[in-house]
């Protein structure tokens, strides 16, 4: 019986880090993809010979060529240059959106089938640049930021209760930015509502640190982003896919008229299973909520209309 395989183009903190989740969930062979030479080689190396230690059974390479990633089940893109301190997202389009088109034509000839998950910034205009370069159905390429930015409003959630984060449901809809919507209505630890267990001042603060979670920890790291959250949620998308779950999962979706919008990637609740994107959830707004969201949709819209393709 043929395994599963994942290819993930860019060897760097994310896309190594995605192959040891992926490795240690046994979700497939794994190739691991960069431009530069003996980086996916040696990490891959190292990543098989902890297998025996950790008892999983895959195949690892790394690998400076496209024709090694044939036939992947799941193509992850996280190739490109990462956000310094005090960089904005957007202007890290130019380049980004290059290296993540020629990913994503590469993949389309090398593995027809496969599913891209793009992890890029800025997110949800290089998931835009993945599905044009593709020529893929949008079922098929969806990016990962909702997964993050919900696990980071998750764990703020639960480190205020002093609650496990295994009984805080929450999640954050909209566009990978500072504007990003954090649905307090829909955030519950235990069944019950946030808003009966936390001030609104408090909740206030953790809304606003979950925004900045990511330039939390660039502004720790100095040089580099986060990698250990990105490449677990990327792979909690990959399983829903790979085992066909049915995972209701905030994802940056292909918006065809649902929350009133075409021809754009957002980040909406959908559920994931074996054929991508099956079902963009639309849930009920409120207007304040309407109104965060118009904002998040054009901060997408700016950066989109950068886009060169
Ligand atoms: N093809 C393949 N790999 C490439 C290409 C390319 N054309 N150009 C650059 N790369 C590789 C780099 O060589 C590097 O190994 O992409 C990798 C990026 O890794 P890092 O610099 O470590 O960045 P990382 O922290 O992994 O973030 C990757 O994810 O969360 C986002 O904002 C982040 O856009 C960034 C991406």
């Amino acid at each position: 019986m043929k395994r599963n395989k994942i290819t993930i183009i860019g060897a760097g903190s994310v896309g190594a880090t995605c192959a040891h989740w992926a490795a240690s969930k046994e979700l497939g062979d794994i190739v691991l993809f960069d431009v530069v030479e003996g980086i996916p080689q040696g990490k891959a190396l190292d990543l098989m010979q902890a297998a025996p230690v950790e008892g999983y059974d895959c195949n690892i390479m790394g690998t400076n060529n496209y024709e090694d990633t044939a036939g992947s089940d799941i193509a992850v893109i996280t190739a490109g240059i990462p956000r310094k301190p005090g960089m904005s997202r957007e202007e890290l389009i130019g380049t980004n959106s290059k290296i993540v088109s020629e990913a994503a034509k590469n993949i389309a000839v090398h593995s027809p089938n496969a599913f891209i998950i793009v992890v890029t910034n800025p997110l949800d205009v290089m998931v835009y640049a993945a599905y044009k370069a593709s020529g893929f159905s949008s079922k098929r390429v969806f990016g990962m930021a909702g997964v993050l930015d919900s696990a980071r409003f998750r764990t703020f959630i639960a480190l205020e209760l002093g609650v496990s984060f295994e009984d805080v449901s929450a999640f954050v809809m909209g566009g990978h930015g500072d504007e990003m919507v954090p649905l307090v209505r829909y955030s519950y630890a235990g069944g019950i509502p946030i808003d009966k267990l936390i001030s609104k001042e408090r909740i206030d603060a953790i809304v606003e640190r979950t925004r900045k979670g990511g330039a939390e920890i660039i502004n720790h790291l100095k040089n580099g982003s986060a990698y250990y959250a990105p490449s677990a949620s990327v792979i909690q998308m990959a399983e829903a896919v790979l085992k066909n779950k049915k995972r209701i999962l905030p994802v940056a979706a292909y918006l065809n008229g649902e929350y009133g919008e075409k021809d754009l990637y957002f980040g909406v609740p959908a559920i994931i299973g074996g054929d991508g994107i099956e079902k963009v959830i639309e849930i009920d707004i409120n207007e304040d909520e309407r109104a965060a969201l118009k904002k998040s949709i054009q901060s997408v819209r700016d950066v989109l209309v950068m886009l060169d393709y």
